[in-house]
């Protein structure tokens, strides 16, 4: 499979780098800077990436090119483009002030097959406190704007080129066509990794690697759970076994619901109701990180249990996807650091078990795609995200079986009405909080002293970051009213309007 390598020098946009040419149907890999594989024939080229790093620093981060520059096409993009100028005789110094945000680009050399097809000037995004000074001799500039004529630069005579803006940020206009050009144009990509053509080769060699062998999957009811399934059930039929356990922790009916759907694709799964043991380990317990630990640790010994009666399995299959297995590039030095999996604690040694990954390579918008080509319903594939210890960290303070009920029916009313007025997929993830808070209110002649909730709606994409969805007035009072008539121990709604940061998405 051909492929693109992208170096890390720990930038932010460097994932945002590999999304945008995974757009372009081009398969690619993000590698430390520092531990570069080998590359085969299957490497059509190599990007290097931004850096919060200046060239200038003792300790700045230095590759070994020696494999790449002047033999596969090379595109160094910020940091990267200063890391070329600086590492073979130009400088680098720092800006006279900070270049930062929009600036527009014009062309220089029109014919350089690097900016093909781009207007004559077009808006890019820098984000870069050092400016390249001077070029080595064989560097000829083929890009500059106002403030930067060094924006960017060919090297004479090699497949390699330099650019001092970011491509891959929304705000640079033409950066997928440059991208595209790059990948398509300059390394000779066929863009030929599409959903489709990932489910059949990921197909064959579930296949291959399984054999007749059993294996077993948690179920959440998410995105990644459900497409890593109907994958392998694809591959390998009813020797997948699945486990969808109720920790009576989530929304009205899911569990029901999405079991039969489940059932419905034909997959080989068992529903286990669990509620009474988490909601009987999380009396009383009101500080969230307990309630987390408790959800794992029970999580796991029911898994475990139902996964011990199943014979002969050989595997244990998880929906991990690229974000959780980039190694992160450490910019303090040249550790690198893996982020932990999230594996089911102890099971793989105890059954002796083998791991299998099957959406290991891919990213959560490329999981949505392949699971749209696999056929799976758009009310699975959209659903918003929902946190593994459910509702018990939208409950504030400790959890009884009421609250979780209360909850329920207002999450219900709330998201029902979001689908209802066709709000439902504008927003990224939605849901209630239930206050450990009681207010004064009157209902007919009598007053009341009751529970107050919390409604919350954000965009995103990926949680790191987010804002509150103006959501109308109109909707949310028919939804403040709907709640309050409807279920009993709540007088009071209120809307969340903070952003994250400083807030955050959930309240726990
Ligand atoms: P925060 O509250 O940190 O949430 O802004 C960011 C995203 O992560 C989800 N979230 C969790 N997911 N286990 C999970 O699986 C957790 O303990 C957890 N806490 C928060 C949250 O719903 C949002 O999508």
């Amino acid at each position: 499979m051909e492929k693109i390598l992208i170096l890390d020098f720990g930038s932010q946009f460097t994932q945002l780098i590999a999304r945008r040419v995974r757009e372009l149907n081009v398969y690619c890999e993000i590698h430390p800077y520092n531990r570069c594989p080998e590359p085969d024939a299957s490497v059509r080229g190599v990007i290097l990436s931004g850096s919060p790093c200046s060239v200038r620093d003792a300790q700045a981060p230095v590759p070994d090119l020696t494999r790449i520059k002047g033999r596969l096409p090379l595109l160094g993009v910020c940091y990267g483009a200063q890391y070329l100028a600086a590492a073979y005789g130009g400088e680098v110094k720092a800006a006279p002030s900070r270049e930062y945000g929009r600036a527009m680009l014009t062309v220089g050399d029109a014919s350089d097959p690097l900016m093909a097809g781009l207007p004559q000037t077009t808006q890019v995004w820098m984000s870069h406190g050092d400016t390249i000074t001077s070029v080595p001799a064989n560097y000829r500039l083929i890009a500059g704007t106002k403030d930067v004529p060094v924006a960017a630069f060919r090297v004479e005579g090699e497949q390699t080129w330099g650019i001092q803006f970011h491509p891959e940020v929304y705000h640079s206009t033409d950066g997928t066509q440059l991208l595209r050009n790059f990948v398509v144009g300059i390394c000779g990509c066929a863009q030929s990794w599409t959903p489709d053509s990932f489910v059949e080769s990921t197909v064959r060699d579930l296949r291959e690697k399984l054999g007749d062998d059993k294996v077993v999957l948690g179920l959440s009811g998410g995105v990644d759970s459900t497409v890593a399934a109907v994958l392998l059930h694809r591959a390998i039929g009813s020797n997948l076994h699945c486990i969808f356990v109720d920790s009576g922790l989530l929304r009205k009916n899911e569990f029901e619901e999405v079991l039969a759907s489940y059932r419905g694709m034909g997959l080989n799964v068992k529903g286990v109701n669990a509620a009474a043991k988490f909601l009987g380990d999380l009396a009383g317990v009101s500080d969230p990180e307990r309630k987390r630990k408790i959800i794992g640790r029970d999580f796991v010994e029911v898994f475990n249990e139902e996964a011990q009666q199943l014979t002969d399995v050989r595997w244990l299959a998880q929906g991990t996807i690229y974000p959780d297995v980039i190694e992160s590039c450490s910019v303090n030095g040249p550790s690198a650091t893996i982020k932990s999996h999230h594996n089911v604690g102890g099971l793989p040694e105890k059954m002796n078990l083998r791991i299998v990954e099957p959406l290991r390579l891919l990213f959560k918008d490329e999981v949505r795609r392949v699971g749209r080509s696999l056929g799976i319903s758009e009310q699975l594939i959209g659903r918003h995200p929902f946190p593994g210890p459910g509702l018990a960290i939208r409950i504030l303070g400790d959890i009884t079986p009421e609250k979780v009920e209360i909850l329920q029916n207002v999450d219900k009313i709330y998201i029902d009405a979001l689908r209802a007025a066709g709000l439902y997929d504008k927003v990224w993830q939605a849901g209630a909080v239930l206050l450990p808070v009681k207010s004064v209110g009157v209902m007919g002649d009598e007053r009341t002293y009751e529970s107050c909730v919390a409604l919350r709606a954000v965009t995103s994409t990926d949680g790191m970051t987010a804002d509150w969805v103006h959501l109308p007035y109109e909707f949310l009072a028919d939804v403040s009213n709907e709640i309050i008539n409807k279920v009993r121990g709540v007088n009071r709604v209120v809307y969340d309007i903070s952003s994250k940061p400083p807030a955050t998405i959930e309240w726990e």
